[in-house]
């Protein structure tokens, strides 16, 4: 495995591997999770427990982190993020000391989005941010922290318009900090599969791409309906795709199209798409065209078998690559809740029989833990961030996803015209 990611690596330049220990000194890190919804502590999903939080803690477990803590916008949300995550370390065996912010005060200033995360940074000090809060929000509080030093990983979307993550690389860049992205699907094994394909070969000259990811309709209806409206389902979710393309394939967007339908969120009181379908077309190094297709909602059934339903189709001169990725071959059927259809390969939990403590293992998992050693790894002088911003989803690699995004919506805006993207 690893002499393929390094002949990956070689295509566009050379990388030095680290291991986990030997070569590494390793200070612990102190980080400070902003937000505290859906993705960092499960809440609002059912059977879910997050990825951040889980993924932070295993961190803790394994040595490279330190303090913890997480900063949400009240008081009330900030004590239930505690009790979250207090509960879940005593499950892992995992240290249970967890600050959170804001610890009080009810004038409006501290509850201000971009200024109580750049408060709660100078009192408690973190090496680096995670920043899990609505997708409008991330410029805005990525920046402050990321000028104030601290590394920073934010989870996708980047940023819904080029002028926010642009400034939000551009800071990265003057800080010298390492600064990425959290598109965990560029670690699902069987995107790896796809992208070996693509640069062995095997495909040929790649032709087409169709992509259809879809999610319950309680997401944006229930757990995200604060800030559904300020944001919109390929943002939201079919940027996971855009990223990948772009990573597996090197190749640029050219121009972007997109067409969309307002019914169900509208008649519930959610001033969003239900549904949208981008076509990208993209510029390959000998100057052809490749044409993918996003075909995306999030009103599927309440009572589908899994949370997200997510197919790509890859065609080229020589095969296809194919995989139905809510498909994984694990299928539950209980009194309890039905049919389910599991991934295991996200972030699972399992009981680790020595212990019997909690374990949580998977391509969630593994994005945030990367995201820490790089870190370590750029402190201890092993890699550069230019070595980071060629094989990590880090900021200036990202910009590509937005300009997708923005073009987009400036399709929708144009009444589906064909915008050009601007890099
Ligand atoms: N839910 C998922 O499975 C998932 C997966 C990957 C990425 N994401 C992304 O993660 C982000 C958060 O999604 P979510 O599902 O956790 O949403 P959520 O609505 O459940 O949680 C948002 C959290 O952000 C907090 N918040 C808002 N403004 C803040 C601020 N200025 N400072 C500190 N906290 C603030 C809220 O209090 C809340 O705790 C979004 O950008 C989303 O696209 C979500």
């Amino acid at each position: 495995m690893i002499a393929k990611s390094l002949k990956y690596q070689a295509m566009s330049g050379s990388i030095k591997y680290y291991g986990m220990g030997e070569q590494l000194k390793m200070t612990p890190l102190d980080i400070l999770i902003v937000g505290g919804g859906m993705y960092v502590t499960g809440r609002g999903a059912p059977d879910y427990q997050g990825t951040i939080l889980p993924a932070v803690l295993e961190a803790r477990r394994a040595g490279l982190v330190g303090r913890i803590a997480i900063t949400t916008t009240r008081l009330e949300s900030a004590e239930i993020a505690r009790s979250k995550a207090v509960e879940l370390a005593d499950k892992m065996g995992v240290g249970k000391d967890i600050e959170v912010f804001p610890k009080s005060g009810n004038n409006i200033e501290i509850y201000n989005a971009e200024t109580l995360p750049v408060k709660a940074a100078k009192i408690f000090e973190p090496d680096a941010v995670i920043v899990s809060i609505p997708d409008h929000l991330h410029a805005q509080v990525c920046i402050p922290l990321i000028q104030s030093g601290k590394h920073c990983l934010v989870v996708k979307p980047m940023a819904a318009k080029m002028e926010d993550a642009k400034a939000m690389a551009d800071a990265a860049r003057k800080a010298g900090v390492v600064a990425e992205v959290e598109f965990h699907k560029r670690l699902d094994q069987s995107n790896l599969l796809f992208r070996e394909a693509v640069c062995n070969g095997d495909l040929g000259h790649l032709l087409y791409a169709t992509i259809e990811y879809s999610q319950r309709k309680s997401v944006p209806r229930d757990t995200l309906r604060s800030w559904a409206e300020n944001s919109n389902i390929f943002q939201y979710l079919g940027v996971h795709y855009v990223d990948l393309l772009s990573w597996a394939t090197g190749f640029k967007p050219h121009r972007v199209t997109t067409w969309g339908q307002k019914s169900y969120l509208r008649s519930n009181g959610v001033d969003t798409w239900d549904a949208m379908q981008t076509v990208i077309e993209w510029r390959q190094p000998n100057d052809t065209s490749f044409i993918s297709t996003h075909i995306s909602n999030w009103i599927d059934p309440d009572n589908n078998s899994a949370l997200s339903d997510q197919k790509i189709n890859v065609v080229g001169t020589l095969g296809r690559f194919q995989a139905d990725q809510k498909n994984r071959g694990v299928q539950t059927v209980r009194d309890k809740n039905g049919v389910r259809d599991l991934n295991p390969y996200f972030t699972t939990e399992w009981i680790d029989d020595l212990t019997g403590n909690s374990t949580f293992q998977g391509y969630g998992v593994d994005s945030v833990i990367q995201f820490i050693r790089d870190i370590t790894a750029f402190r201890n002088g092993i890699v550069s961030l230019s070595d980071l911003d060629r094989v990590r989803p880090s900021f200036q690699n990202c910009l590509i996803s937005t300009a997708v995004i923005d073009a987009s919506n400036a399709s929708l805006r144009a009444s589906n015209a064909p915008i050009e993207v601007k890099l």
